[in-house]
């Protein structure tokens, strides 16, 4: 899409300014290396997209793009600490280049940066923008939290999976639109639509994300295929692959998800194959689709041109189909 290209160019320019080069290094390097191993910037164009969406000119939600941008960076640094992930955006992750310390504050350093972001705005649409973000965040906050409860868990249901994703995942998708409607000055039933369009979009991104950590190809992915196995996180296929398995293969998923191995590379080939037999790779994709088309339903409702809506469209099912 043109109007991709277009978006993403605009964002690294404002990025690069964003992180110009500052003092104490050993705070800012780290912050500059994230930003600059590139990613999707999927928040942020999906922004930028909504505010044209709702017809007002997209730079004047550049600030709260980049706000965005930097809360999800700041959030993966923390995250690979949280999931000991050695790489991420296919480079070493912030925390084993540097160290523990260093992730830490300069993570939490991202995240007053990007609330910066919102002060170029007028009171009111601070005001409301702030709000919105600091909802979501401390969300963010309860999402990981879950996710890291649930390692240890082994009575985890499906339900309870997906308010961990929607969590600390969906709920800054849905944001990230929604500051796009806020700043164009929609209404409020077109703020609430787009809230939940970007939501449920975002639980079909993290259960592709999901999907991705087990069966992504090792070359391109650009983050250690396997690592939500090694650290039994329960995720969507593990839990389906529990419920759909005959009983001795059940038990022997549930064993492998209690223990840690040294060597873990025959535990995620054996999980691997459960998650394929048992159907729940199958399944995984059917509820893909499922969400996605829920996102598109409630984007159906929303009273603007088909032809606006085309291009949130492509860009769900871009997401739908993303190998990284
Ligand atoms: C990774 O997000 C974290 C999740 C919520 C799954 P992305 O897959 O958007 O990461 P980048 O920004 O493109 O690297
Ligand atoms: C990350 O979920 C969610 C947040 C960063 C808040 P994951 O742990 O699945 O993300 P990846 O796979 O490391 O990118
Ligand atoms: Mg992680
Ligand atoms: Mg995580
Ligand atoms: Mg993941």
């Amino acid at each position: 899409m043109e109007l991709l290209k277009q978006y993403n160019r605009s964002l690294e320019e404002h990025l690069e300014n964003a992180v110009a080069v500052r003092e104490p290094e050993q705070l800012y390097d780290p912050i500059k290396y994230i930003l600059t191993l590139g990613g999707k910037r999927l928040r942020p164009v999906l922004t930028l997209l909504s505010c044209d969406f709702f017809g007002e000119d997209y730079l004047k939600a550049m600030n709260a793009a980049l706000a965005v941008e930097l809360f999800h960076n700041f959030s993966l640094i923390h995250d690979d600490i949280m999931d000991n992930a050695p790489l991420r955006r296919g480079k070493e992750t912030v925390h084993e280049k540097w160290d523990l310390n260093t992730g830490i504050l300069s993570g939490d350093a991202m995240l007053i940066l990007a609330y910066r972001f919102f002060e170029g705005y007028e009171p009111m649409l601070f005001r409301e923008l702030a709000k919105l973000f600091s909802k979501t965040a401390i969300e963010v906050c309860e999402g990981q939290q879950y996710d890291v409860d649930f390692e240890r868990r082994d009575d985890v249901t499906i339900e309870e999976y997906i308010k961990m994703i929607d969590y600390k995942t969906a709920v800054l998708i849905g944001a990230a639109m929604k500051m796009g409607a806020i700043v164009a000055g929609a209404t409020e039933s077109c703020k609430d639509s787009i809230y939940e369009f970007g939501r449920n979009l975002g639980i079909a991104f993290q259960l592709q994300d999901d999907y991705l950590d087990a069966f992504g190809n090792p070359d391109t992915f650009g983050k250690q295929v396997g690592g939500d196995i090694i650290a039994n996180k329960k995720t969507f296929l593990y839990l389906t692959a529990l419920e759909r398995s005959e009983s001795s293969e059940a038990a022997e998923l549930k064993h492998l998800f209690s223990i840690s191995p040294k060597d873990p590379s025959e535990k995620v080939n054996i999980v691997k194959r459960i998650f394929e037999n048992s159907g729940a790779v199958d399944a995984t994709e059917k509820e893909i689709a499922s969400y996605t088309d829920k996102a598109n339903t409630v984007l159906d409702q929303i009273q603007i041109s088909e032809e606006r809506k085309e291009n949130l469209r492509e860009f769900g099912t871009w997401l739908m189909r993303r190998k990284v």
